[in-house]
């Protein structure tokens, strides 16, 4: 017999922020073996091709739109082809986010307009483009994702925690205020450590670059692997499936990734 789990998923359209990578894409790929038709969201227009094609081999439905969710233009442009593709949106997968590490000293302002703009704006704008239609159909799933650095500062995190700090917040006040009234299913997940890949497309701080403050000896200190490499900024615009490129690597400061 078909576990009520997996069958409520079947039909359902899905919306997935940060579906070109990580845990998005995985998310992406599960809820779509399980009968949910996704829509997946993100700057890399070959990442998402190459999702789609996939998801679409193993017997799934699925499209995608080029999205940069720190424009909230791009974000209700997303929504409104998901709607035209698939029907009303019943989930935000709301997952698209940046961290970047650098201490208070390093004053890597650019570092914390990035991760306000993604982290924090990039949520508000998915949530304020699908809950209209969501309360007015008395009906949907809005799903944050939000680490533990949301419940904990961990070194060199100050402003990478206060925005996920920030993830909660909103979670608790919208399940509040939508999810009882509104019937609105409102949840938050927050995962430790999971290896997407992050660490290695991650610089090293700046600050962090001699062997006794490396941010190797640093992460040990709190439970967080090595950032190393070089991340990817850097926005392709309005939505589509097809028009953007991989965006190009930021060079500078601090470290990126998830
Ligand atoms: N990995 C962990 O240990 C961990 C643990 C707990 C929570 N998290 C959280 O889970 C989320 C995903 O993490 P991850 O490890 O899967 O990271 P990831 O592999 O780097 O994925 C991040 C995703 O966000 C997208 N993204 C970044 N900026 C964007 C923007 N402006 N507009 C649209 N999409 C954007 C990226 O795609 P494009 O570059 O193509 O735009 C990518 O698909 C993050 O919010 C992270 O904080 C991660």
């Amino acid at each position: 017999m078909a576990d009520s789990r997996e069958t409520h998923l079947e039909g359902r359209v899905s919306v997935i922020t940060g579906a070109s990578s990580g845990i998005g894409a995985a998310a992406a790929r599960a809820l779509a073996t399980r009968g949910a038709r996704v829509v997946l969201a993100a700057r890399n227009a070959d990442k998402l091709d190459t999702l789609v094609t996939e998801i679409r081999d193993a017997g799934g439905t699925a499209t995608a739109s080029v999205t940069d969710v720190t424009r909230l233009d791009d974000v209700e442009g997303l929504i409104d082809f998901a709607v035209g593709a698939y029907g009303p949106v019943d989930h935000l997968v709301n997952n698209a986010g940046l961290m970047l590490f650098s201490k208070w000293s390093d004053g890597a302002v650019d570092d914390w307009d990035k991760m306000i703009d993604t982290n924090l704006r990039g949520y508000l704008h998915a949530i304020s483009a699908v809950l209209p239609d969501m309360i007015a159909r008395r009906s949907g799933h809005i799903l944050n994702l939000s680490p533990v650095a949301g419940i904990r500062v961990g070194h060199a995190s100050g402003v990478h925690s206060a925005t996920k700090f920030f993830i909660r917040g909103i979670t608790d006040s919208l399940r509040q205020e939508v999810g009882i009234t509104h019937g609105i299913q409102v949840s938050m997940i927050s995962p430790g450590f999971i290896d997407t890949g992050w660490v290695e497309r991650s610089p090293t701080p700046r600050a962090s670059r001699s062997p006794r403050t490396s941010t190797r000896a640093r992460s040990t200190r709190i439970g967080w692997p090595t950032p190393s490499s070089t991340p990817s900024t850097s926005p392709p615009r309005s939505p589509s499936t097809t028009s953007s490129s991989t965006p190009p690597a930021r060079s500078g400061n601090p470290t990126p990734a998830p």
